[in-house]
């Protein structure tokens, strides 16, 4: 009689794992909750104008408009900006295609513009070259969304200069950066406003979707409130102007209250986890840039290998039980829904290399060490040895 023996599969780990972050957080989000639904109010209870009033505590914003998702954010500024037919509005095309939609959806020609190989960021001088173009094309040059990619400030000591240089307000998408630092600025303090996503996923999300603008304008964040319930005047059946309904769920409200309590200290680990991600993988990979002086909030641990070996990798990191994800394949200028229009004149040669190269690891507060060092293993020996820097 022969016997086989069979190795354990490794048991899968999860991309982002919110259930240890629940398990962290005890009770606490189940009571938030079970508050709501004793006093009932489920369109603008309390809960919402407190959450405004401790996330403009958090980041330093004078202003705090919560609002349904990030999308939504983004697409409440661009109203109260007036953004309309003829506008030019420039963005990377390295980034989830919201940045993007929302330029559409007021009949403006979203300009692509290319990102920085290090930091997956907008590049000033592609943008420079995008409102030549735009101009060339005999559209308006009106704003700039930059995008926060992956929870890293866009360097916007570069940006600011070319949008007062060309009239253009700045808005920045940090759907994927609340709790990031630039240099001195918290993210939520810089450009005219700042738009954030609170899916589930994102490094402060809730149980659904969510977002909030913030803004240093007292007015503008006037019209951001009238616009998040139909253009509402005195009340909310006097119109004063087309708004949509753009509200927070109470709900949600309570669940931020609870997770804005660890945000820091969660912060703070996902730091750690990236140093120590840097340290052991140096050597086989092309590691994350952040820039002096910045702080990441690390939505994405997003490392880049040669794009020849990334599916290979991909496919052996799965076998032993771990995920991983590529942000983004397909760069939006190449994307069906979008490459008609105009890009910043040079092909975005950096949007396309990225497009072929980036992997995103495992990341998020609740990765022990023992954890961190099963995925180092598995990428390192996936990758093979230090032959595929991906540079
Ligand atoms: C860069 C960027 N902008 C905007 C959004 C849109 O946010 P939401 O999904 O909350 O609408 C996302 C969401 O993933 C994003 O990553």
């Amino acid at each position: 009689m022969t016997s086989t023996l069979t190795t354990p599969l490794p048991s899968p780990l999860s991309f982002i794992d919110l259930r240890a972050q629940r398990r962290h957080l005890g009770r606490a989000i189940d009571d938030a909750i079970a508050r709501v639904l004793q006093h009932g109010q489920f369109v603008m209870g309390p809960e919402v104008a407190i959450l405004e009033r401790e996330l403009a505590a958090f980041c330093g914003a004078r202003e705090v408009v919560s609002c349904s998702n990030g999308t939504d954010a983004l697409a409440l500024v661009l109203m109260a900006k007036q953004v309309g037919a003829g506008d030019a509005v420039f963005c990377p095309s390295f980034t989830f295609a919201a940045t993007a939609e929302v330029i559409a959806w007021f009949d403006a020609v979203a300009v692509f513009v290319d990102v920085h190989p290090d930091t997956f960021n907008m590049d000033p001088a592609s943008l420079e070259r995008g409102i030549a173009k735009a101009k060339q094309l005999g559209l308006k040059p009106a704003g700039v969304i930059a995008v926060d990619l992956f929870g890293q400030p866009a360097d916007y000591e570069a940006i600011e200069p070319v949008c007062r240089a060309h009239g253009l307000w700045l808005l920045c998408d940090a759907a994927q950066s609340f709790g990031a630092t630039y240099r001195e600025r918290k993210v939520g303090t810089i450009g005219c406003a700042t738009a954030t996503s609170f899916f589930p996923a994102k490094p402060l999300g809730c149980y659904g979707d969510g977002g909030a603008v913030f803004t240093d304008d007292p007015d503008l964040a006037a019209v951001l409130r009238s616009l998040r319930v139909h253009g509402e005047g005195a009340d909310k059946y006097d119109n004063v102007r087309i708004g949509m309904n753009g509200r927070l769920d109470t709900i949600q409200a309570a669940v931020l209250i609870e997770k804005l309590k660890i945000f820091p200290a969660e912060i703070e680990k996902r730091n750690a986890i990236a140093e120590r991600y840097n340290a052991a993988l140096a050597d086989v990979a092309t590691v994350p840039r952040v820039l002096s002086g910045c702080r990441s909030t690390w939505a994405q641990y997003t490392i880049k290998v040669a794009p020849r070996v990334r599916d290979r990798i991909i496919d052996e990191l799965k076998a032993q039980g771990i995920p991983t994800a590529v942000y983004y394949r397909k760069p939006l200028h190449q994307q069906p829904a979008y490459r008609h229009w105009p890009t910043a004149g040079n092909g975005l040669p950096v949007s396309e290399a990225l497009a072929q190269q980036v992997l995103s690891l495992p990341m998020h507060p609740y990765l022990d060490e023992a954890t961190q060092d099963r995925i180092v293993s598995a990428v390192r020996a996936a990758i093979g040895g230090g032959t595929n820097t991906g540079r």
